[in-house]
């Protein structure tokens, strides 16, 4: 089966980032001059997703807007001849790919966020794209990567890549089968673990390719850690009767809900950025000399 669908799950309150996510989603945040929901849609439909679909909040109608077309914008772009302009917002959706919005009424985890997609997702194998994971896969985009995984082994695949022991308590951690490669066939996953009870290094990233068989199993989640409903709860249990394989991705991938790795990216982003690599690394330098 092919994969032609997408849950991006932005409906969460990107605490972390406030006050700039109070009234802006975190997830328009921007990476130079692109904001981080299209950067995981381009990932997504390099790897052949046709059908967007977004689990959106009340205050994530920008969302909408920036996927939708802007007459105005368009028309006075054309009007001074700003075609290189009009080009870059005419091309945020190319053709043949479609949205749809569906609301998640409640922030009450990235678990119940994919069961409220349920009723968009036929009985098919789908991906969740979380677009504050921004991820530089280089020439093949981390889902383009686990697509091919899929392919072969029609199971449900997690992106996962090695972690520090003690950042465990911010990550879903798998269990895996240890192999020659980058492939590990899954045998337990656990969220947020304290690094005494995690049960390896390698930490779930935003990127998962599932079978629908996960929905019946989000319906009988209950809350667990964070008091949400967990998709890797409904992925445990997913695993009693599917297998499900981790795959440690080529890749730089940034945690853009964290401060820290978000600034990383825009200075990883914009020192490869054509208008902008040689006077930024010119900047950048002249700030590491005052650093001591
Ligand atoms: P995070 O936990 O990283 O995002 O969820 P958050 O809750 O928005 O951020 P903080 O921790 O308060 O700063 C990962 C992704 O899942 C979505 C978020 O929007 C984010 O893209 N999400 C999370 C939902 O859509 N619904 C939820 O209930 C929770």
């Amino acid at each position: 089966m092919k994969v032609t669908k997408a849950i991006f799950p932005v409906a969460g309150l990107g605490t972390r980032f406030l006050p700039a996510t109070k009234a802006n989603p975190k997830e328009m945040m921007p990476i130079v001059d692109k904001p981080l929901i299209q950067y995981a849609v381009e990932d997504a439909i390099a790897a052949g997703i046709t059908e967007l679909i977004f689990v959106t909040s009340s205050s994530k109608r920008a969302i909408e807007d920036h996927f939708d077309s802007n007459f105005e914008l368009e028309s006075n772009l054309l009007e001074r001849g700003k075609f290189d302009l009009l080009e870059i917002v005419r091309s945020i959706l190319p053709n043949g790919v479609s949205c749809a919005y569906v609301r998640q009424k409640s922030p009450r985890g990235l678990g119940h966020a994919v069961l409220c997609a349920q009723q968009l997702i036929s009985n098919e194998p789908f991906a969740v794209v979380l677009a504050d994971d921004l991820i530089d896969g280089g020439k093949k985009t981390c889902l383009q990567q686990m697509m091919d995984v899929f392919q072969e082994t029609q199971s449900s695949v997690i992106a996962v890549e090695k972690i520090l022991p003690l950042a465990s308590k911010k990550y879903g951690i798998v269990d895996v089968i240890p192999t020659q490669n980058r492939l590990m066939p899954i045998r337990g996953i656990v969220e947020k673990p304290h690094p005494d009870q995690a049960p390896s290094n390698f930490g779930v990233v935003g990127r998962y390719i599932l079978t629908p068989a996960i929905f019946p199993l989000l319906q009988n989640t209950t809350v667990g850690s964070n008091n949400e409903i967990q998709l890797t709860d409904a992925i445990a249990a997913l695993l009693t009767t599917e297998s499900i394989n981790a795959l440690q991705f080529s890749g730089i991938r940034y945690d853009c809900g964290s401060k820290l790795d978000y600034l990383r990216a825009t200075i990883a982003y914009a020192l490869k950025h054509p208008e902008l690599a040689t006077d930024f690394s010119l900047l950048l330098r002249e700030f590491a000399e005052c650093i001591v």
